[in-house]
């Protein structure tokens, strides 16, 4: 059977309640917290920092993906290390040696992430496919929550798999950005084995129910 990962993104909780979010994911079918951090730089926005980082890690109790929207995301490597983080994952758009890049995330101890924005081609990771632990496909621009699905995240989804499968790699693909109930199965019949969700979880009236709603319809 299939086992598809569920990321709640954090950035979509109340951060006046952080605490009550995170134990409610604790409590649910999600298999990781998804960590949105922005510098208003590589971002047309600025979300959160190493206390809310910190803050978060306290209480959960399940893994760690920081998607890393910044420039230069090699200044922060070990920090993130020092956080507790397990999958820290930097833009292909950010990272002019994004192989020294995967190589020293993978030296502090942490899997390694690649993500492509929606304009970022998946052929320009075949060379280095076999030394990223996940491709984090944006199916939305990076900057905000709940924006709506780009439906060309289908067909990347179905090339990155064909990639990976040729390559022999162990590589997750994870997608980011507008995931609901109308395209979740669908995006793991193309290949996604991580689903983030961010307003489709927390806005919900019902977040636990919301979570097991998508573990289920992921099962194929
Ligand atoms: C967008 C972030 C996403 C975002 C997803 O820049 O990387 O992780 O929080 O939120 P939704 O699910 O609301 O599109
Ligand atoms: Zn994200």
């Amino acid at each position: 059977m299939n086992q598809t990962l569920i990321a709640p993104s954090i950035l979509a909780a109340d951060f006046g309640n952080l605490q009550r979010d995170v134990e409610m994911v604790n409590s649910s079918d999600a298999d990781w917290f998804h960590l949105d951090i922005m510098d208003g730089v590589f971002v047309p926005n600025i979300s959160f920092g190493m206390p809310v980082i910190k803050s978060i890690a306290k209480h959960a109790t399940k893994t760690l993906d920081a998607h890393l929207m910044i420039v230069d995301p090699d200044r922060y490597i070990q920090k993130f290390a020092s956080l507790g983080i397990n999958y820290l994952t930097v833009h292909y758009e950010a990272c002019t040696h994004l192989h020294r890049t995967m190589q020293a995330i993978k030296n502090e101890g942490m899997k390694a992430g690649v993500a492509l924005n929606p304009h970022t081609p998946v052929s320009l990771l075949e060379d280095t496919i076999n030394d990223i632990d996940l491709v984090c496909v944006m199916s939305v621009n990076p900057g905000f929550g709940g924006q709506s699905f780009i439906e060309n995240t289908y067909s990347k989804v179905e090339k990155l798999k064909n990639m990976i499968i040729q390559k022999n790699a162990s590589t997750l693909i994870e997608i980011d950005g507008g995931v609901n109930d109308k395209n979740s199965r669908k995006l793991v019949t193309a290949g996604a084995d991580v689903l983030v969700a961010g307003s489709y979880v927390f806005r919900s009236e019902h977040p636990i129910e919301t979570i097991a709603g998508l573990k289920e319809l992921t099962l194929i």
